[in-house]
């Protein structure tokens, strides 16, 4: 694995946070000693441009990497590739647990008892929002480990006896990061090096989910477990990109609107918007003789790096502004994330072209997340967001992950 470094980003995560990307995970928080926030190191996988993070999991421990999905609806595993553990238990259909899952289904299994293969239970569709490929495998139960912090300093080890998830068959791993930033579980503070507590630099801007499932596989009425933020309106260098304004918020068919994702490597921008915003951005750029350089795939907007400034939040480049729901309030994409340096010396707008008709018109990707501070509360429904962290002289990767213990 990877050592965190500069591509890292910082995603926390309110306790109930966890019912969502490790979709049933109450018993974390029934513990007699609750520990206030969990944590774990993030690393951003080289070939597949994904983030994985790390936990333990079986009797034996074993190291566990995972990818690290918003939009995800289980923790899901390979079952198929040498589980062994003597605490593995196949939730049963029609217990509690199951209906916690939000199953009703019954599965039986004709191959030889292993885990993954047992009767009565509890079925799932586990779904790889990488591929879009959903299969069926069965819930269960196993002890699940990982590490609480103050904020600072990692703390003791919080183990989960009875850590539900799926298990799937390995074929659904394809497309997944093999393979540092960090995520906390959790309320803040959240404390980097050097001594900044960048909780206390978060905006607040409403979390809502789409009235229609996202994933490749649901039923009629599911609504999705992919986040989604109301952007009102695009600007670069403060002037406003005209979009359709349809195009931002959902239909009837859950088409349309925001969401963050984890899994994209770039910002997806349906075509017009796309379009819109990249005319602005380029023109805004020649009013800064910023000088064009060819495309560079998959990226299709490319400049010469010495026609620019650097400076403590990347390059000096037209800013691109997501106004929220409030409208003076804005999630800045400065040059650190919105420009990727593909070779020496050419760097481009880390943004992709959505085209044909995508079911999301904007999807914010990963490399736009990084080294900025995302928290998800759903107690209260409200994504924190804190912009690019460099502008505060701190990163991600400053998380002291030496144990006080
Ligand atoms: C499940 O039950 C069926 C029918 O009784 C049986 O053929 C099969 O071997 C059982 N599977 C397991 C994993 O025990
Ligand atoms: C705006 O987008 C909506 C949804 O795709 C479409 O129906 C409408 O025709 C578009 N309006 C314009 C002016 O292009
Ligand atoms: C861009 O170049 C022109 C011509 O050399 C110059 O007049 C102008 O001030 C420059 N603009 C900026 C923003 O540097
Ligand atoms: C990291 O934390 C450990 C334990 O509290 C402490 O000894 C060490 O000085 C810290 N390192 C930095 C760079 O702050």
């Amino acid at each position: 694995m990877a050592s965190s470094d500069a591509q890292s980003s910082l995603i926390f995560f309110t306790t109930s946070t966890l019912l969502i990307i490790f979709l049933i995970a109450p018993s974390f928080a029934q513990q007699s000693f609750p520990p206030k926030v969990l944590v774990a190191p993030v690393s951003k996988d080289a070939s597949t441009l994904q983030y994985v993070t790390r936990i333990s999991q079986r009797t034996p421990l074993v190291p566990l990497n995972l990818v690290l999905d918003l939009g995800g609806q289980y923790l899901w595993v390979d079952c198929d590739q040498s589980y062994v553990s003597s605490t593995y238990r196949p939730v049963r259909c029609r217990s509690a647990p199951c209906s916690l899952a939000r199953s009703n289904s019954c599965g039986d299994c004709f191959s030889g008892l292993r885990p993954g293969c047992n009767n009565n239970t509890c079925g799932a569709i586990p779904d790889s929002t990488v591929t879009e490929m959903a299969t069926s495998g069965e819930h269960a139960e196993d002890v699940v480990s990982i590490q609480s912090t103050d904020g600072s300093n990692p703390g003791r080890i919080v183990t989960d006896s009875t850590f539900i998830f799926t298990c799937a068959p390995t074929f659904l791993l394809k497309g997944l990061a093999s393979g540092v930033s960090v995520v906390f579980f959790g309320e803040g503070p959240y404390i980097l090096a050097p001594d900044r507590d960048v909780s206390k630099s978060l905006i607040y801007t409403p979390l809502f989910l789409n009235p229609v499932s996202t994933a490749s596989a649901f039923a009629l009425g599911d609504t999705s477990l992919e986040y989604f933020i109301g952007v009102k309106s695009i600007k670069v260098n403060d002037r406003v990109v005209p979009v359709n304004t349809t195009l931002l918020s959902f239909d009837s068919k859950g088409v349309g609107g925001t969401k963050i994702s984890t899994v994209n490597p770039y910002t997806v921008l349906e075509s017009s918007i796309y379009k819109s915003v990249t005319e602005t951005f380029v023109k805004e750029s020649a009013a800064m003789n910023i000088t064009r350089v060819a495309s560079v795939t998959p990226f299709e907007f490319c400049f010469s790096s010495k026609s620019m400034y650097s400076t403590r939040v990347g390059a000096s480049v037209p800013t691109i502004d997501l106004v929220l729901q409030n409208g003076n309030m804005r999630w800045s994409i400065l040059g650190s994330n919105s420009m990727v340096q593909v070779r020496e010396g050419v760097l481009c707008l880390g943004f992709v072209n959505g085209c044909g008709k995508p079911r999301t018109s904007i999807v914010i990707g990963g490399y736009q997340l990084e080294n900025n501070l995302l928290q998800f509360d759903l107690a209260t429904s409200r994504l924190g967001f804190s912009s690019s962290l460099l502008a505060l002289q701190t990163r991600c990767s400053n998380f002291n992950f030496t144990s006080n213990a």
